[in-house]
C-alpha cells in the first residue's frame, strides 16, 4: 500500500483559549496570562549540530486581557538575548531579567516593556541563543546534543520541554495555562544538510514558501498547545508510512523494526475515536529516539516522541504509544493549568488508555495493568509516607520547587483508581456508560486549561446522586492511598497471583516446583512482565531473598538472556535485590544501553542500597553519565544524594 506522506489536512480552526483567572498563580511559573496571553509564536530558527548551539528570532503576538499591563513577563532559563524590538518600527525595547529565587529549577524571569496595543493584540521579536541545557546540571535543561555514536553516525538533537524545560528553549509563558497556536522556519548547518539529516516538530509540515531557503523545514500547529509541547528533533531520521494520517520516523537501523512494532497505530487511534471522539490533530506521527531518550512516550502534539526500548519485537509494550494517542484528548485538548494538577492530564490518560485496551483486549487486560499499578502505587506511598504531600492528586508546590522532582506514579495510578471508581458507580446508580461523560468533558473544555474543580463541577452536574456518594476533597486533597478501589476483572491477575505464590511457598519451605511452572511459558508477554513485577514487588525487600532463589527461576525460565526492555528490568530488580553476582553484568549493560528513568532510577537506586560500600552506584553512574539526557543524571544524582 502506498500513502501520500503529505495527506491534506483538516484540522479545525482553533477556538479560543480562555484565560485562567485573576487570582491563578503557577508556583511554577513567573508570567501572568491572567493579564496578557500568548497567542501565536512564530520561531525563526537556526540549530547548528556542529556547534550544539540553537540561534532563534521568535516572534510573539500577545492577547491583552488587561490593558493597562505595562510590561509582560516571560520564563528564561540560561537563554542568552541578543535584542528584543518592536517589529512595526524596527526599534529595540527595554527588557530586565532578574532572578526571583537564585538556582531554583524556575529559572529567571524576563521582563519586556510592551510596544503599543493594536486591535488587542502585542507584537515583538526575541532574538536569542541557548545551548538548550538549562545552565549548569543542577536544573537540567530541554536538549540533548548526540554525539554521532549515539545516533548511528550523525549527530541528534532532540527536546523534552514537560514539565518546565520549554524555557531553555525559547521564552514563553512556561505554564500551560497559557495555550497558543505555534509555527516554526527551520534551518540546519551546512555539515548537517550535506549529511542529509532532517527536521522534525510537534506540528504539521507546511510547504515552503517563496524566498526560504531551499534546506529548510516550515511547520505549523494551528491547534492552541501548551508551551511544553512544543518540540523537536534533528537527525538522521527515515520515515515509514502506517496508513494515510500515521507514520513512524526512526534512525535508519531501527526504521523497519519500529515500523513493523507499531503497524497497528492506525487502529488504536480509530478505537480511540470511537471512544473520545474526532482526532483533532490531523496527523499521528510517532518518532523513535535514540537510546538516552528519558522517557518512555511524550504526548509531543502530531508527533509523540518515544523510547526504542519499546521495540520489543513482539508489540508487547504498544499500550506506552496508546497512552499517548490518549493524550490527544486528555492533555493535548483539555489542559491541566498547571503542575500542581498535573493528575488532570496522567490520571484521564491512564483512565483512556485502558478503556481502549478493554476495547482492544479485554477487560482482563485492563485489570492485569491496574493491578500492577495499584501495587506500584502502593510502593511509591510505602516509600515516600503516606502523609507527605506528594502523595496527593492536586499538591500545593511551593515558589521554586522543581516538578521534576514532583514527578511519580500518584497522578497516574491514584487519578485513574478515582475515576474507574467513579465509573463503576455511575454504572450502578443510572445504568450507563461513563464514557459518554468524558467525551462531553473533552468537548466542554476543548483547547482550555483547567482545574479539578471543573471536572467536579461537571460531574455534580450529570450525576448528583453519585456525587453524593463521592467524598471528592479526600480523593482530590488527601494524602495517602485511594480511600476505596473499584472492582476489576482479575482472570488473567488471579492465574498470575496463583504461579507467585506457588514459588514462593517453594522458596520458603525449600520444596521444588511441579509442572505448574510451565504455565509461565504460556502467557503472553504482559501476563509473563506482571508476574516477574508482582513477584518483585513481594520478595525484593524480604531478608530471605537469596540468590539461590533466583537461580531456581533462572533455570527454570532463562531470563537473564530476555531483551523485552520491561522484563528485563524487573528481572534485574529481583537479581541485584538477591545480591546475585550473575546479574551484575546484564544491569550493567542495561544502564549503558539506555537512558530511560523509569528503568536506570530504581536500578542506580537499588544498587546503592544492595552494594553501599565501594560505591558500585556511583562509580557506575560516572561511568555512563555523559551519555545521558540531563534529565535522567540529575535525578539519579538526586536519589544518589551526590547532587
Ligand atoms: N507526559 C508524560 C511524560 C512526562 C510527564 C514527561 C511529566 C515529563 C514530565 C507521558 O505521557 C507519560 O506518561 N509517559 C510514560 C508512559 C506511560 C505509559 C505511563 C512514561 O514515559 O513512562
Ligand atoms: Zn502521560
Amino acid at each position: 500500500m502506498t500513502y501520500s506522506s503529505t495527506a491534506v489536512i483538516n484540522v479545525p480552526p482553533p477556538r479560543e483559549v480562555k484565560p485562567p483567572p485573576p487570582t491563578f498563580k503557577d508556583p511554577c511559573s513567573y508570567s501572568d496570562p491572567s493579564k496578557l496571553l500568548t497567542h501565536h509564536i512564530h520561531l525563526n530558527l537556526h540549530i547548528d549540530l556542529q556547534r550544539r548551539l540553537i540561534i532563534s528570532k521568535a516572534t510573539y503576538t500577545i492577547r491583552v486581557i488587561d490593558p493597562t499591563e505595562k510590561s509582560i513577563t516571560l520564563d528564561i532559563r540560561a537563554i542568552s538575548i541578543t535584542s528584543i524590538t518592536d517589529p512595526s518600527t524596527n526599534t529595540p525595547l527595554p527588557y530586565k531579567i532578574h532572578k526571583p529565587i537564585p538556582d531554583a529549577a524556575t529559572g529567571d524571569a524576563l521582563t519586556i516593556s510592551l510596544p503599543v496595543i493594536e486591535n488587542g493584540l502585542v507584537t515583538f521579536c526575541i532574538q536569542y541563543e541557548t545551548d538548550g541545557l538549562g545552565g549548569d546540571f543542577s536544573c537540567g535543561g530541554a536538549c540533548q546534543w548526540l554525539h554521532p555514536k549515539q545516533a548511528s553516525g550523525n549527530p541528534f538533537i532532540f527536546t523534552q520541554c514537560q514539565s518546565i524545560h520549554a524555557r531553555s528553549v525559547l521564552p514563553c509563558q512556561d505554564t500551560p495555562a497559557a495555550k497558543s497556536t505555534y509555527s516554526a522556519l527551520v534551518t540546519i548547518d551546512e555539515q548537517s544538510v550535506k549529511d542529509d539529516l532532517q527536521v522534525v516538530m510537534s506540528a504539521i509540515q507546511q510547504p515552503l514558501e517563496k524566498g526560504d531557503a531551499e534546506n529548510s523545514w516550515r511547520f505549523n500547529c494551528p491547534v492552541p498547545v501548551p508551551s511544553y509541547l512544543i518540540a523537536f528533533a534533528v537527525g538522521k531520521l527515515e520515515s515509514r508510512n502506517i496508513s494515510n494520517r500515521c507514520k513512524v520516523w526512526a534512525l535508519p537501523d531501527v526504521i523497519k523494526k519500529a515500523h513493523w512494532e507499531f503497524e497497528h497505530v492506525e487502529q488504536f487511534l480509530k478505537t480511540a475515536e470511537g471512544i473520545a471522539g474526532d482526532y483533532v490533530w490531523g496527523r499521528y506521527d510517532i518518532l523513535v529516539l535514540p537510546s538516552s531518550f528519558c522517557y518512555g512516550g511524550m504526548e509531543n502534539p502530531m508527533l509523540t516522541f518515544v523510547t526504542p526500548t519499546l521495540l520489543s519485537g513482539d508489540r508487547s509494550l504498544v499500550s506506552v504509544v496508546i497512552h499517548e494517542i490518549a493524550h490527544s484528548w486528555t492533555g493535548n485538548l483539555v489542559s491541566c493549568q498547571d503542575t500542581c494538577e498535573f493528575w488532570m492530564n496522567e490520571g484521564f490518560t491512564v483512565k483512556l488508555e485502558r478503556r481502549i485496551l478493554r476495547e482492544l483486549y479485554g477487560s482482563g487486560r485492563e485489570g492485569l495493568d491496574a493491578i500492577s499499578g495499584r501495587n506500584t502505587l502502593n510502593e511509591y506511598i510505602k516509600r515516600t509516607g503516606s502523609n507527605h504531600k506528594y502523595t496527593s492528586l492536586v499538591t500545593k508546590l511551593e515558589e521554586g520547587d522543581d516538578p521534576d522532582d514532583y514527578y511519580s506514579c500518584v497522578a497516574y495510578e491514584k487519578g485513574y483508581n478515582f475515576l474507574l471508581l467513579l465509573e463503576e458507580y455511575v454504572q450502578h446508580d443510572y445504568n450507563v456508560d461513563i464514557s459518554e461523560f468524558f467525551k462531553d468533558y473533552y468537548q466542554r473544555f476543548s483547547y482550555q486549561a483547567i482545574s479539578s474543580s471543573h471536572f467536579v463541577e461537571m460531574f455534580k452536574e450529570y450525576y448528583p446522586k453519585t456525587s453524593e456518594r463521592i467524598d471528592f476533597d479526600e480523593w482530590i486533597y488527601g494524602t495517602g492511598y485511594c480511600p476505596q478501589l473499584a472492582n476489576v476483572d482479575s482472570k488473567l491477575v488471579e492465574q498470575v497471583e496463583i504461579l507467585i505464590q506457588r514459588w514462593i511457598t517453594c522458596f520458603k519451605e525449600d520444596a521444588l516446583m511441579g509442572d505448574e511452572k510451565n504455565e509461565f511459558l504460556s502467557w503472553d508477554a504482559c501476563q509473563k512482565l506482571s508476574f516477574l513485577s508482582g513477584l518483585a514487588n513481594k520478595v525484593m525487600r524480604e531478608d530471605w531473598w537469596n540468590e539461590q532463589h533466583v537461580l531456581q527461576l533462572e533455570e527454570t525460565y532463562k531470563l537473564n538472556g530476555v531483551r523485552n526492555s520491561e522484563m528485563r528490568f524487573w528481572w534485574c530488580r529481583l537479581g541485584v535485590a538477591a545480591k546475585w553476582h550473575g546479574i551484575l553484568d546484564n544491569v550493567v549493560e542495561f544502564v549503558k544501553e539506555q537512558g530511560r528513568m523509569k528503568f536506570v532510577r530504581p536500578l542506580f537506586r537499588d544498587l546503592s542500597v544492595v552494594y553501599p560500600c565501594g560505591d558500585f552506584a556511583v562509580k557506575l553512574f560516572e561511568e555512563v553519565t555523559d551519555s545521558y539526557h540531563s534529565l535522567s543524571r540529575k535525578m539519579i544524582q538526586r536519589d544518589l544524594n551526590i547532587a
